[in-house]
């Protein structure tokens, strides 16, 4: 299976586990590292509205957990006619372990819709020096 089928896969899968019983919308997310190991996150949503985290936060936290930290490519899926592009924070998020060139990739149910770049969702931005270790 080519890594982006791969990637599908695996936040479809876990997107029916989705806790968004206030908003309805459940998202996805799927973070493939350099070792090929595939992290996936859903959106976890809180009575206290603020609390609530995003897939993407629950899928670097697995990575995290796992004893990675280098973000190869990720890819959010969510349904609906607007793209589920990264809410700014996660746009963070996902810089702490990705360069600029790295891929993020945009999915429907139905498939693939869109893909850009860290650095184009996010450019100048505040991150891990390239000098330091753990920056990917
Ligand atoms: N959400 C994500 O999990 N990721 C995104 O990229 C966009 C938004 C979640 C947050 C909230 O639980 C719901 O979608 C509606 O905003």
């Amino acid at each position: 299976m080519k890594s982006l089928e791969a990637l599908f896969a695996a936040a479809a899968a876990v997107r029916s586990n989705a806790y968004a019983p206030y908003s309805g919308f459940a998202v996805g997310a799927a973070i493939r590292t350099p070792s090929g190991a595939i992290f996936s996150g859903v959106n976890v949503e809180n009575a206290s509205y603020p609390v609530g985290t995003c897939a993407e936060a629950g899928a670097i936290a697995a990575m995290v957990a796992a004893g990675e930290n280098r973000i190869a490519e990720i890819l959010v899926l969510g349904d609906g006619e607007a793209l589920v592009t990264p809410c700014g924070a996660c746009r963070q998020r996902i810089r702490e372990f990705a360069r600029d060139e790295v891929n993020i990739h945009i999915a429907g149910p139905n498939g693939l819709r869109a893909s850009f770049t860290v650095g184009e969702l996010l450019p100048q931005a505040f991150g891990p020096s390239l000098a330091e270790s753990h920056a990917p």
